[in-house]
């Protein structure tokens, strides 16, 4: 029993550090526009970071260049390398993509 007990604070501490280690491989993978887990990037961000916001994103503007309203992603950030970097209106414009696509 107790041998059993003293078993898991190095269970802990191994798990600990594995979390620790993979978000720092992360962090280039991690959102730094989409930070709030409500918005629709936003919670694509928290489940897989950049990754799973750019397969989204390029998901929402398939579906609106199906219904006929053309966007892309280099009219609205202005950076598509580590900054992603936004245009001033894409906030505005995301919202009418979002529309546009029916999302
Ligand atoms: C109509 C404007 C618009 C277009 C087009 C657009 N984006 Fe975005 N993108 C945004 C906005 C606005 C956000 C921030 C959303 C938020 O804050 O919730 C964002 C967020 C992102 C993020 C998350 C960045 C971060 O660090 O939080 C990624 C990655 C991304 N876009 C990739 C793309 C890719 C790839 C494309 C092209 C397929 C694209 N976007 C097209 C407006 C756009």
């Amino acid at each position: 029993m107790n041998r059993l007990f003293s078993a898991w604070p190095l269970a802990a501490m191994l798990a600990g550090a594995l979390l620790v280690s993979t978000s720092a491989l992360a962090d280039d993978n991690k959102c730094t526009i989409a930070t709030k887990p409500e918005s629709v990037v936003g919670k694509a961000c928290a489940s897989g970071g950049r990754k799973e916001a750019k397969k989204l994103m390029k998901e929402i503007v398939k579906k609106a260049k199906e219904k006929g309203t053309k966007f892309q992603c280099d009219g609205c950030h202005k950076n598509m390398d580590s900054s992603m970097e936004l245009s001033k209106d894409a906030k505005a414009d995301f919202k009418k993509l979002l529309m546009a696509a029916g999302v």
